[in-house]
């Protein structure tokens, strides 16, 4: 196993990419982030991740290279787009990558990929039982995460609350568009977090996100006796998921 790999890490708003250490869980370069083009359809995607490749000195072809995705990732294909445009549904998108990008990528879901990143490095580092790493941006992405061992896909930023897809309401995208109040927006999340504990009964929840460096402001307003902490590794988490999956760690 190599230690080099390229992590990168598609979002609804940026796109960021690195070249990591997968054995320490460090960069090895400058975050790129470029803005993820308007419409998110897919060739418009391709190019971008082109731009950060290029920006990050076009890393040599041998080295293993991770995507992460804003959608359900089954064997290659995007099976839904919550913040993408819908042409990503059912879309053989590994290959387009590989074909666009001219190399080999492993691909994967991007909550899935900050939750195993927090498993390796971060704040499910040695947590047994069962984690659930939430991540509030541009959507909710969740990841699950039992022992150590990610259980890849699960959607449950999706949940319904009052007969409404809950991530409308409580992603850091909500608060923004309606300018709630951090009081406002932690009522919001109070109902996703007990849903939660009604559902899994997890052991930890992390919060991840950029609003995830804003914790102080929030998570103290949020009464849970599920312990919940903010992620660790923040707006790397993705990048580095996705290089360490990439490079079978
Ligand atoms: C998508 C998930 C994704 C999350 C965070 C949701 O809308 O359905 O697949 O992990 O946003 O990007």
């Amino acid at each position: 196993m190599t230690s080099k790999a390229v992590g990168i890490d598609i979002g609804g708003t940026g796109i960021k990419g690195a070249i990591v250490d997968v054995s320490t869980g460090k960069l090895l370069s400058d975050r790129i982030k470029l803005p993820t083009p308007e419409g998110g359809q897919p060739d418009d995607i391709v190019l971008t991740v082109l731009e950060v490749l290029k920006k990050l000195g076009s890393p040599d072809k041998k080295l293993p290279m991770g995507l992460c995705f804003p959608a359900v990732v089954v064997k290659g294909r995007t099976l839904s787009a919550a913040n993408v445009s819908k042409k990503w549904i059912g879309l053989e998108a590994e290959a387009l990558f590989e074909k666009g990008l001219n190399r080999d990528i492993s691909f994967v879901n991007d909550a899935d990929a900050a939750g195993y990143a927090e498993a390796l490095y971060g704040a499910a580092e040695k947590q047994k039982g069962l984690v659930i790493l939430t991540t509030l941006g541009t959507g909710i992405g969740t990841a699950l995460i039992y022992k150590g061992v990610l259980v890849p896909n699960a959607e449950l930023g999706h949940l319904q609350l009052e007969g409404v897809d809950w991530e409308t309401k409580a992603a850091y995208s909500a608060k923004e568009r309606e300018n709630l109040s951090w009081e406002q927006w932690a009522e919001r999340l109070q109902k996703y977090y007990d849903m939660l504990v009604a559902l899994f009964h997890p052991d930890l929840f992390i919060v991840g996100g950029g609003v995830s460096k804003e914790h102080k402001d929030f998570l103290p307003l949020l009464k849970l006796d599920t312990p919940i902490v903010p992620a660790v590794l923040r707006n790397n988490a993705g990048i580095l998921g996705a290089a360490a999956l990439a490079s079978g760690k």
